[in-house]
């Protein structure tokens, strides 16, 4: 069975894209399924979180013709788990894309000949939704939209939610939402229990019933160059996460 493509986004920036899919693709690994992380982001922050240098050829140079996926797949720590890096030039895809026709389908069909070689592919996406976003979205087979616990998170979602709709209609009718996510949560605000009550209340079972906690140890561990399950296994953000990507192995 081929491999399922799950891409991260949220046009707004900070909302925890980066941290989600980096640990959860470190649980799902460390779970024992092969697990290909994308950086699809020019600020290559991803990349970062396993300390892998992003100034090898990375997901650029693939999109540009310059090198084949399997020649910039890269180890991480973790046995099982992958990682395509990207870095500022990056940005310049955006730009090169723009006059192609299939401009959509470019990542598509670098991923659809490789796919089945791993369980699981994560797309991060950068905070927009220009074309990167839309090319995560057309090669997907799920997004998963994290959301911070706070009150602007409600503001673009519906915005998303149309761009996911038009993508479904017009060029992957196969793209399913697979789980809106809260991260950062503070228990002690009453703002977050607000959106939290009002997001589920609206989209019910779409909602991953773990939530995320603010804490300082998933800040910190990228700088190490781990993932929180090699960082502080104990602390309440790796729970949180360890937890997630159980629910996530059911869903996606
Ligand atoms: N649960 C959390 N508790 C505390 N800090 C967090 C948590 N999740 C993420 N952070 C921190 O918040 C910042 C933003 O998170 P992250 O980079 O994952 O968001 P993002 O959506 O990928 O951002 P961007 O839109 O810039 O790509 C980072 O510094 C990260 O370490
Ligand atoms: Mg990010």
């Amino acid at each position: 069975m081929a491999g399922k493509i799950v891409v991260f986004a949220n046009q707004k920036g900070g909302v925890g894209k980066t941290t989600s899919a980096a640990n959860l693709g470190a649980y799902i690994a460390e779970k024992g399924k092969s697990v290909l992380l994308i950086d699809f982001d020019p600020q290559g922050n991803l990349s970062s979180c396993f300390g892998v240098s992003r100034d090898a050829p990375g997901i650029y140079e693939v999109l540009s013709k310059q090198a084949r996926l399997d020649e910039v797949v890269r180890k991480t720590a973790i046995e099982k788990l992958e990682i395509v890096t990207a870095n500022i030039n990056l940005t310049g895809a955006n730009v090169e894309l723009i006059d192609q026709r299939d401009r959509e389908y470019f990542l598509k069909r670098i991923l659809d000949p490789l796919a089945d070689r791993w369980d699981y592919i994560f797309i991060d996406c950068p905070p927009s939704l220009g074309l990167l976003t839309l090319n995560g979205l057309v090669a997907a087979d799920f997004v998963l939209i994290p959301l911070q616990c706070e009150y602007f998170a409600l503001e673009g979602l519906s915005l998303l939610l149309q761009t996911i709709q038009r993508v479904q209609q017009a060029t992957n009718p196969g793209l399913k939402v697979g789980g809106i996510l809260f991260t950062m949560y503070d228990a002690r605000t009453r703002l977050a229990h607000e959106v939290v009550e009002e997001v589920t209340g609206y989209f019910k079972d779409k909602v991953f019933r773990t939530i995320i906690p603010r804490n300082i140890r998933l800040s910190e561990a990228p700088s190490h160059g781990v993932p929180i399950s090699r960082y502080d296994a104990e602390c309440v953000g790796a729970k949180s996460y360890e937890l997630l990507s159980e629910e996530v192995l059911r869903r996606v």
